[in-house]
């Protein structure tokens, strides 16, 4: 059967993430161990208070505004102003089942182009061609903490003959897991070019460093705010998201609204309800804890893992590190993983999946491979714990990076 695809549907291709999990299930099928590096959802419980607050909305069963909850919405506000200073004001915020599908919205209804930085998550891309924004990408390096140079991006903008243009900046980043330490410079360029940027906050509240840094507070005229449940606070599975948009970008806002009118309608009523307690309440401790848990755990892979053969960033946010492998007879970073995979048990992703050339190999390693319940019992109140407890509470992790390491020092 020919013609029943539209064009631009038909270039996204099936990740070789895929192709990795495939094997994954088939080596666990034959009953050989895997450690699970590759997949990237938080390991901890949502709280308690979180839960409770969703169990005792789970009657409400009207459907919302399409914006979303006007409580949720005021919640969000007063947080976003309360971590970054700038005023986001309720009615210029969306709820969006995930911030994924608030940044799809975002695509389909925006006219230009957009600028993205490898290594970027790995759906920004796909998301452009769904919504026929051609995509041009700036390489960034290890030294500039993988992240663009206020250079790399003028001259990228400068390259480019349309108007309208959306940059896309996330940091903590995923894959990488290193923050942004040039946002200053970057929002200099963007101002002087009226550059959009779409600033994807879905792991801001897991710096390592505990501030909460957006280039919003530099940029606020024509920043948009991605953000969610998803990450600090382990809801993944309850799909709220929200956007958020300056007054100059109303327009955008408007037409996204109207997207998802004709779309999903709006976030189911509970979790919305629940989602008022995730912002509204205290979770100071659940948050240092979970902190305490990724650094000390990230730091842990990046000593044992960095060596003069493997080159790593250290951990700076999120549950990433994006270790770089000599290369000595492999084809595309694909084929290392699908090697390491099959000669250690350790999963991870390529890298060519987030932007980068087949040919560089560097993978994505994600370390949360263990119970987030159990290791939020243990006594956690250093800011970087001892290698006993991660021993004790991440045995998994510790266990495959020791294999993955061997297995390195012969490359
Ligand atoms: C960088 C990044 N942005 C956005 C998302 C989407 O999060 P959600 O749709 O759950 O809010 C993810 C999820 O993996 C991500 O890694």
């Amino acid at each position: 059967m020919n013609g029943l695809t539209k064009k631009n549907i038909l270039k996204l291709k099936q990740s070789s993430t895929l192709v990795i999990n495939e094997k994954c299930k088939k080596l666990i099928a034959e009953g050989k161990k895997v450690y699970q590096f590759g997949f990237g959802q938080s390991p901890f419980p949502v709280p308690e208070s979180i839960v409770a607050a969703l169990r005792n909305n789970a009657h409400k069963k009207e459907y919302l505004p399409i914006q979303g909850l006007v409580k949720l919405r005021k919640s969000i506000s007063k947080n976003l102003k309360k971590k970054t200073g700038i005023n986001y004001p309720e009615e210029n915020i969306v709820i969006t089942p995930g911030s994924k599908e608030a940044m799809l919205l975002l695509h389909v209804a925006f006219n230009g182009e957009i600028i993205l930085s490898a290594p970027s998550w790995v759906s920004y891309e796909p998301q452009a061609i769904i919504g026929k924004n051609k995509v041009h990408w700036i390489q960034t390096t290890r030294e500039n903490n993988w992240f663009p140079t206020a250079n790399q991006l003028e001259k990228k903008i400068k390259s480019i003959k349309k108007k309208n243009i959306i940059f896309i900046l996330n940091s903590p980043n995923n894959p990488s897991g290193t923050m942004c330490k040039n946002l200053k410079e970057l929002a200099a360029v963007a101002r002087k070019y009226n550059l959009i940027v779409l600033s994807d906050e879905i792991y801001t509240d897991l710096t390592f460093c505990n501030k909460y840094e957006s280039i919003s507070q530099y940029y606020p005229e024509r920043t948009f705010i991605s953000g969610g449940l998803s990450k600090w606070c382990g809801a993944g599975g309850w799909r709220v998201g929200f956007f958020a948009a300056p007054n100059q970008l109303s327009e955008l806002l408007e037409n996204i609204k109207t997207l998802a009118s004709e779309s999903y309608s709006t976030v189911n009523s509970p979790a919305q309800f629940a989602a008022v307690e995730a912002y509204e309440g205290d979770f100071g401790e659940y948050k240092t804890k979970t902190l305490n848990i990724l650094r000390s755990v990230g730091n842990y892979v990046y000593s044992n893992l960095k060596s003069n053969k493997v080159l790593i960033n250290p951990p700076q946010g999120a549950f990433y590190l994006m270790p770089e492998f000599p290369n000595k007879k492999y084809k595309n970073s694909t084929e290392l993983c699908e090697k390491i995979l099959d000669e250690t048990g350790v999963a991870m992703l390529p890298a060519s999946d987030f932007g980068f050339s087949s040919k560089k190999m560097l993978t994505r390693l994600c370390y949360i491979d263990f119970d987030g319940s159990e290791f939020l019992k243990a006594p956690i109140n250093a800011t970087i714990l001892d290698d006993k407890i991660i021993e004790k509470y991440a045995p998994n992790v510790v266990e495959g990076v020791e294999k993955l390491s061997n297995w390195a020092k012969n490359l």
